[in-house]
Formats: C-alpha cells, structure tokens, sequence
C-alpha cells in the first residue's frame, strides 16, 4: 500500500463501488468500477449475529434490502441481529432499480439489461469482496464501521486484520474508520496494514492526528480541508484522498490541488476528469 502512496497522480476511488451505477456495496458495483476504470473501490464492514464480516453501508438493513418482506414479524433491522444465512436470503439490488439514486437508470447510462441483473444481489462478505479485488489484482479501502455501541466492538478488528493477512493481501487494502480506537489499535499491533483516518468534523492539527494514530492517509470531506494542509501532509509523506465528490468542476480543482485520492459515486466522470488532465500536461 505504501507505493500508491508516492504515485504522482490523484487516485480515483470509487465510494460503496460504482454507486451511481449499480447497488451500492455489492459485486456488481465493484465490477462496474472496475470497467470504468476506479484505481480502488471502497466498501462498508460490519459484523452480523453469528460473527460474519458482511459488507454493508447503513446499520440497520431496510434501506438497501427487502428485509422487511421477507422477516416481517422481526420489527427491527439492525444487522448485529440478522445472522449470516439470514441475510444472503435478502435483495440488495431491487431499491436500486426502483428508486435510481443517482438518475444513472433514467439518463439511460445504467441499461435496462443492467438494472435486471441487479434483481436479488446479495451483499458480500468481506472476504468474498476481497476475493473480486484480489482475482482482478486491484484495490480496496475497507471502512470498518463503528460498532461501538453494538457487540462486535471489540472483534472486528482483529477478524478484518486476519482476514487480510490469510489472504495474504494486506499490500491491496487500505483500512479506514471513524472509530479511531480501531485505528489505533491496528497502528499498534498490526503497523503492516495501512490505516486512513475518517473523522467528522475538521481537525486543527490532522499531521499530528495521522502520527498519533500511525496512518497513512487522511480521509477529510472537501470542507473539512485547505489546500496549504493538502500540501504540507504531502510533504511529511502522508496522503490526502477527500469525500465524496460528485462534480467535475470539484474535482478539478481538486487534482489540481495534488490530492492522494477522491472517493466518488461517480468514477466514470473521475476517470474522464483525470485522463483530460494527463492529456493538458503532456
Ligand atoms: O470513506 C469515505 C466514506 O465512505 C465515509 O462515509 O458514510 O459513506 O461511509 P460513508
Ligand atoms: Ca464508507
């Protein structure tokens, strides 16, 4: 992970995969990243009832599932109550195709061909997530979800850590989270994974948060950052990936600036937006 580190060109870092173009955190819109030309894709981990690392956004499932159809009589959604087996028999792909978050299905950039594949998607675990990006010799910044408030806390993170080193991809994968007790953690007993810090607010000194915390790259929303910060973080070696930019003109401004990174719903207009700025300086 350290080599994408000094790499000379903004990174584009597709947010929950290709999130305008299919259901957010699930294969397909890994694969549609993938096509578009993402350097990395980004996902969600939690923990579910019997222990599983499953990837998904939200904490509760009703938002991006049918949950709600299929367990009617349960009443609550959270994931920590649903096991496993419980949740592969869910559709994350149907909200998708019904309510077309990001206007991709009536621009007619996602297909109608496209919008039936997505019908019964599951959600992967993680280690079939880090299967896709390991068989395509890719990327991922994995975020482990804050479960302090639910069981799993303090599991979570040595199940991911172990995870990527049984699959020997630790060099593939950048860890990320806003529960910076995980960050911690990981800078301390596992300083091999590269670690990128969530926070939600602006921070004064993020350069000493970053040290403190032993991570490599500071994930802060546009408004949350200067460029002077962009360039002195540079310059002591850390890396700037900034969330989540969906317009060009953004992001633009941003590559300009020499960020590390830009998480996007929309890697396709990323990717144009870089190959247009490569073809300016040559
Ligand atoms: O890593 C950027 C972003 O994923 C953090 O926010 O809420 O989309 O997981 P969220
Ligand atoms: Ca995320």
């Amino acid at each position: 992970m350290d080599s994408i580190m000094i790499l000379d060109r903004t990174l584009n870092i597709a947010h929950r995969g290709a999130s305008s173009l299919a259901p957010e955190n699930t294969l397909s819109a890994a694969r549609k990243a993938l096509e578009v030309g993402a350097d990395m894709w980004e996902l969600d981990v939690q923990m579910t009832a019997d222990g599983k690392l499953i990837v998904i956004h939200d904490s509760t499932l009703n938002r991006t599932s049918n949950v709600e159809e299929v367990f009617p009589h349960r009443g609550s959604w959270q994931v920590h109550e649903f096991t496993l087996d419980e949740i592969r028999q869910l559709d994350f792909g149907s909200w998708f195709a019904e309510q077309d978050p990001f206007g991709q299905i009536a621009a007619g950039i996602v297909s109608e061909d496209e919008v039936k594949s997505y019908i019964q998607e599951p959600a992967p675990t993680l280690e079939q997530a880090l299967h896709f990006t390991s068989e395509h010799n890719w990327l991922v910044n994995v975020e482990i979800k804050d479960l302090s408030d639910r069981p799993g806390d303090s599991q979570i993170v040595n199940k991911v850590v172990t995870l990527l080193e049984e699959l020997n991809m630790v060099d593939m994968v950048l860890v990320s989270s806003f529960n910076h007790s995980y960050l911690a953690q990981i800078g301390a007993v596992y300083p091999q994974v590269a670690t990128g810090v969530l926070h939600t607010k602006p921070h004064p000194r993020p350069a000493s948060l970053l040290r403190k915390l032993k991570a490599r790259t500071y994930h802060p929303r546009k408004s949350f950052i200067r460029l002077k910060d962009i360039a002195r973080l540079k310059s002591l070696g850390f890396g700037v990936n900034v969330r989540t930019i969906n317009d060009r003109k953004t992001m633009e401004r941003l590559v300009k600036a020499g960020v590390s990174g830009i998480f996007t719903d929309v890697p396709q207009v990323l990717t144009s937006v870089l190959t247009n700025n490569r073809q300016n300086k040559t």
